[in-house]
């Protein structure tokens, strides 16, 4: 049997959260493991150009990103990890997209909307993100995409675009399916709502020990219910519910050492992946080589794929 293709990425603008592992990286961990799928990782460097104009730290954080999906546990031998900035068909496809996209379909991306309800200047990078990442997906015929909630929408932005560049030029690219796990769909901050880089309501997916203190102590209790929702909420992640309906009817009330129970189970799931993490950042050079040798093994199969795009839309004349 053939594999499928999985492909999915996530920006390297800072130090990844549990929400982005539940959410998101710990399925390309479980499906990369479970063998039935060819897999793509990516590092969304273009992406995250929207969000970080330093040079010296995008270039700090592609590099931690990588050594971040290693530590997680994918395997470069068995994956291909690499930036896409690497590959030039990306930022070619987007702009072919770009001409068959309206603005008025790309006006009702939530990013969008979120950004024009607060009054934000929108750089055009962002306005047309969806198309940069349509682009990502299609050009490896990519059959599942796993991502959080929030990204669900991109993901029917490329099938839609991929529909409409087969309606138009002829059968070219498969369309891709989200795979959003339900019970983390939307992984909870330390006050509540979605956990994000943008709330400060993070913990952090490599954090310390005391680091893991700090949030854990800042998770926001309401003593009105039963019990402490949030804390409840985000330990759910890290042990099963039927143990932890025990642990906290036989702690009602006692916030101190609910929390105390879920610095522990935090820290103990953290502590390997940190280890990890530790070994790889002291070889560097390794993490660069590990990119390039994924660059250039998707470069193929997307530069394929831009031989077939070019003559489909006419450009290619030989
Ligand atoms: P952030 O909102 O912190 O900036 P990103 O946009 O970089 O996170 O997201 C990277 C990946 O993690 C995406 O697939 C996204 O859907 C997922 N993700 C981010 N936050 C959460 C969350 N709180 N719950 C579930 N998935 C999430
Ligand atoms: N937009 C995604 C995010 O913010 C990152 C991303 C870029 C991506 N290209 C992708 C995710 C392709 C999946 C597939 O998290």
């Amino acid at each position: 049997m053939s594999k499928k293709i999985l492909l999915s990425g996530v920006k390297p603008t800072g130090r990844p959260h549990i929400g982005n592992y539940f959410g998101a990286m710990k399925q390309y961990v479980d499906l990369l493991r479970s063998s039935n799928y060819h897999c793509y990782f990516m590092i969304a460097d273009y992406h995250a150009l929207n969000f970080i104009q330093n040079a010296e730290e995008m270039k700090n954080n592609i590099i931690d990103l990588a050594i971040d999906y290693i530590a997680i546990g994918l395997d470069p031998e068995e994956s291909t990890i690499f930036k896409q900035s690497d590959i030039q068909a990306h930022t070619e496809l987007a702009w072919i997209f770009d001409t068959i996209t309206t603005m008025p379909y790309l006006m009702r991306a939530h990013a969008y909307k979120d950004a024009e309800a607060k009054n934000k200047e929108i750089s055009v990078g962002t306005f047309n993100y969806p198309m940069l990442m349509s682009a990502d997906i299609l050009l490896y015929d990519a059959d599942t995409v796993p991502v959080g909630q929030d990204q669900k929408q991109h993901v029917e932005y490329a099938r839609d675009t991929a529909q409409k560049f087969n309606n138009i030029f002829g059968e070219t690219f498969k369309l891709p399916e989200p795979m959003i796990m339900k019970e983390v769909a939307i992984v909870p901050g330390t006050d509540g709502q979605k956990m994000s880089k943008s709330y400060n309501n993070t913990i952090s997916l490599f954090a310390e020990r005391d680091e893991i203190i700090k949030s854990v102590m800042s998770i926001v209790t309401d003593s009105s219910g039963e019990l402490p929702v949030n804390v409840y909420n985000i330990h759910k992640l890290f042990r099963n519910e039927n143990e932890l309906k025990n642990i906290y009817e036989e702690n009602k009330g006692k916030y101190k050492i609910l929390k105390e129970t879920l610095i522990e189970d935090i820290d103990n799931f953290i502590k390997p992946i940190r280890e990890k993490r530790e070994s790889l950042v002291e070889n560097r050079s390794k993490i660069a080589e590990i990119l390039e040798k994924g660059g250039k093994s998707a470069k193929k199969v997307a530069e394929k794929k831009m031989e077939i795009v070019r003559k489909m839309v006419g450009v290619a004349i030989a």
